[in-house]
Order: structure tokens, then C-alpha cells, then sequence
């Protein structure tokens, strides 16, 4: 009999490596502000999570808690199972895109997305390279020498996007980024 079990063209199951791991982290601010109660999450590598709340709620707030920028009150954070306070020697990259485009006002466009990979030393002509790469895939090659002020608000966020996106991080956190989009730029 030629029967084929449909189990056996399974891919196998890879047990799903968390990426980010939130372990009941709070936040009071020092002011007494209760910013966030108790919060469990876990994300998975390759995974695309959005989180969704009403302004105030405390998105930023556990966004800057993963990132390491921000303690929390009680509980844990890990990035690939270390906490984020060890995240300066974990092999895997992390970039923050802001909620303002956060530019630096006297430089290029293409300085402001190289500044990443010039902290990280990466050698000019290929920095340059992948500069233009990352400007391209937000659409913003032609402005490439254009100072921020020369552009509009929506076209400084791709700037800040595409900086985040320039040394191809292995975890991408950006804090309502498309906002200041419009619509279509947004879907694309
Ligand atoms: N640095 C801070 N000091 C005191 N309170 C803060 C601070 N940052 C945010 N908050 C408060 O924490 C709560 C959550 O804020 P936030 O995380 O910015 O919310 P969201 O990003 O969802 O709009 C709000 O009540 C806000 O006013
Ligand atoms: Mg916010």
C-alpha cells in the first residue's frame, strides 16, 4: 500500500526560542506614578507583536523596559534568556525607533543613518552602502544629502526608521512609528 502519512511531510517541530521575556515587570515612576501593573509577555524569534492601548496606558513605558532604558519596579526582563541589563554583551542586535524622529539637525539624512554603524566601527564604504540600502527601503534615496529640516515631518520618521534598520538588528522596537505617516506610506 502506498499510503502517505501527512505527519511525516510535518516540518518538525523547533521549539520556538523567546526572544523577549517579560517576567510580572511593573512600573511606578519615582513622581508615585503607577505607569504599568504587573506584565507577562513572551515573544518568540521571528515573531511580530503589537502592543495596543489607549494614550497613557503604558506602551513606552514597557517598551523602554525592554530596551533597557528605562528599570523596572519589580519583575524581569530577558532578551534571549539574559537579562536586559547584559544586553551590551549579547550577540544579538537591538535598535529603538522613538516615537520623534530624534535627528541630529545639523547632518545629512545619510548621516544621521549611518551614526549606528560609525559607533559600531563599521568601515565607511560599506556603512555607505548599507546607508543607501536601508534609505531605499523606506523610499528615501534621492534625499540621501538633504538636511532633516528640508523634510517633512512624515519623511524625518523614515529617517529615524531607516536608522533603526541600517545595522539589520535582531530585535527592532519602535515606539507608534508609523504616526506620523500617511496612510499609504504606512501600509507600504
Ligand atoms: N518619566 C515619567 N515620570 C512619571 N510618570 C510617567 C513618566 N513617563 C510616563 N509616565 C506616566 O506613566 C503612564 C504611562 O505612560 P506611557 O508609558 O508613556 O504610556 P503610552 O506610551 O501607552 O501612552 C502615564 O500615566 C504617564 O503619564
Ligand atoms: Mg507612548
Amino acid at each position: 500500500m502506498n499510503r502517505i502519512d501527512p505527519h511525516t511531510l510535518a516540518p518538525p517541530t523547533v521549539p520556538a526560542v523567546p526572544a523577549v521575556e517579560v517576567l510580572s515587570a511593573e512600573k511606578t515612576y519615582p513622581n508615585g506614578t503607577q505607569a504599568l501593573l504587573p506584565v507577562d509577555l513572551s515573544i518568540a524569534e521571528g515573531e511580530f507583536v503589537t502592543l495596543l492601548g489607549p494614550s497613557g496606558c503604558g506602551k513606552s513605558t514597557l517598551l523602554k523596559m525592554v530596551a533597557g532604558m528605562l528599570e523596572p519596579s519589580d519583575g524581569r526582563l530577558l532578551v534571549w534568556r539574559k537579562p536586559v541589563a547584559q544586553l551590551h554583551d549579547c550577540p544579538h542586535k537591538l535598535s529603538f525607533v522613538f516615537q520623534s524622529p530624534t535627528l541630529m539637525p545639523w547632518a545629512s539624512v545619510q548621516t544621521n543613518v549611518r551614526l549606528p554603524l560609525d559607533l559600531a566601527g563599521v568601515p565607511r564604504k560599506e556603512a555607505d552602502a548599507r546607508v543607501m540600502e536601508s534609505l531605499a527601503l523606506v523610499g528615501l534615496e534621492k534625499f540621501a544629502s538633504a538636511l532633516p529640516r528640508a523634510l517633512s515631518g512624515g519623511m524625518q520618521m523614515r529617517v529615524s526608521i531607516a536608522r533603526g534598520l541600517v545595522t539589520q538588528p535582531d530585535l527592532l522596537l519602535m515606539d507608534e512609528p508609523f504616526g506620523a505617516l500617511d496612510e499609504i506610506t504606512r501600509h507600504k
